[in-house]
């Protein structure tokens, strides 16, 4: 059978759909964004793959995250992506915003790890011969290298958008006085960071506590949260138990022993309030991160279209009275 090509929706950009300014840039980004770092790689099926990929683009969702270890295995979500460019994706690619990153171990020995020029620069070589690109939209620094002297790791970024195979750079997980450095060497070199990215939930509000969306914000850096959903903790997912085919039953990045009696109390309290609120536990989660408007974009995983559909609605409701925040902020506490 002769697949038929791929033909995007022709309202992609009449649905609903909100585009937020990232920093003091040019860059518009949906405010949800489709992450790649589980069921995008050689595990899973490519049909799926595809369908979520098409459905996501099909919605509004311009921008696909990805790095090279998102799989499993390592380096095959990349591949999948460049399945994608090849398949469906290519007539599309200057409507897309393509992220990748290096910082965590890729290969053996002693230059696929960390913030080495070395490491960082055949990294993203590596990863435009997968994805089937000439550059990305924005290279990251996966995290920050202690070892490193952190000029090094800039200027290796620096020059990577230099030579034009990655258009703007970005900062993962930096701690706030490294975080501080970069935004400042990085705009000195006018190759300022686009794009600062850190794990923010109703569970996880580091990035409040250390002062690092604040600091994000007044450097002119955009702010994407990563695990918005606590890695789907923070869904209707594990409220009756533990699915077979669920993040937690794999058991390699969400464990199963957080799953205790008192955090399934908050969950179903959380639970309640978005069913006041005409939600569900996704979608409130979700919700609660675009309230704030430093939040240039939300990162979402997903394992079916259907979730992504669900994630999408949050969009409809994203305002919260005092009375709901200060609910929400009680149950938050760990
Ligand atoms: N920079 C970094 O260091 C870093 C670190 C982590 C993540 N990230 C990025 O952020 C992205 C998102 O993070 P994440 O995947 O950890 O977490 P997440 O978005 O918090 O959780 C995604 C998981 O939640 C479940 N889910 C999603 N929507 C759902 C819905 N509507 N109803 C029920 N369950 C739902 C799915 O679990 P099931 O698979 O069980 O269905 C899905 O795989 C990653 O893909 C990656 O691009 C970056």
């Amino acid at each position: 059978m002769i697949e038929s090509p791929y033909q995007p929706s022709p309202d992609r950009y009449d649905d609903g759909m909100i585009y937020r300014r990232a920093g003091r840039s040019g860059v518009l980004l949906p405010a949800f964004s489709l992450g790649m770092w589980h069921n995008f790689g050689s595990g899973q099926a490519f049909s799926n793959v595809q369908r979520m990929a098409h459905y996501a683009f099909d919605r509004g969702i311009t921008h696909f995250d990805l790095a090279n270890n998102y799989g499993p295995a390592y380096g095959t979500a990349e591949e999948n992506f460049g399945r994608l460019m090849e398949r469906s994706f290519r007539p599309y690619r200057d409507e897309m915003f393509i992220a990748t990153k290096a910082g965590y171990d890729m290969w053996p020995g002693p230059y696929g790890n960390w913030g080495s020029r070395k490491y960082l620069t055949a990294s993203l070589d590596q990863s435009l011969r997968r994805m089937k690109l000439d550059y990305v939209d924005i290279f990251y620094s996966h995290r920050h290298d202690p070892e490193t002297p952190l000029e090094e790791t800039l200027q290796a970024l620096v020059d990577i958008v230099r030579r034009g195979k990655a258009l703007y750079v970005g900062l993962s997980r930096y701690p706030l006085e490294a975080a501080r450095f970069a935004f400042r060497y990085l705009a000195e070199r006018d190759v300022p960071c686009l794009l600062f990215q850190d794990r923010y939930n109703i569970f996880s509000r580091q990035p409040e506590t250390s002062g690092v969306l604040s600091l994000s914000a007044a450097s002119g850096s955009g702010f994407v949260a990563f695990s918005p959903l606590a890695q789907g903790l923070l869904t209707g997912r594990y409220l009756d138990g533990i699915p077979q085919d669920s993040r937690m039953a794999a058991g390699r990045s969400l464990q199963r022993e957080v799953l205790t009696d008192a955090m399934l109390e908050r969950l179903r309290a959380l639970n309640d309030i978005a069913r006041q609120r005409g939600q569900t536990l996704a979608e409130m989660a979700l919700a609660w991160l675009l309230r704030d408007k430093r939040v240039t974009s939300v990162i979402v995983g997903a394992s079916s279209a259907a979730q992504i559909e669900d994630n999408l609605r949050a969009l409809e409701n994203a305002s919260f009275s005092d009375d709901e925040l200060a609910r929400i902020d009680a149950l938050s506490r760990e």
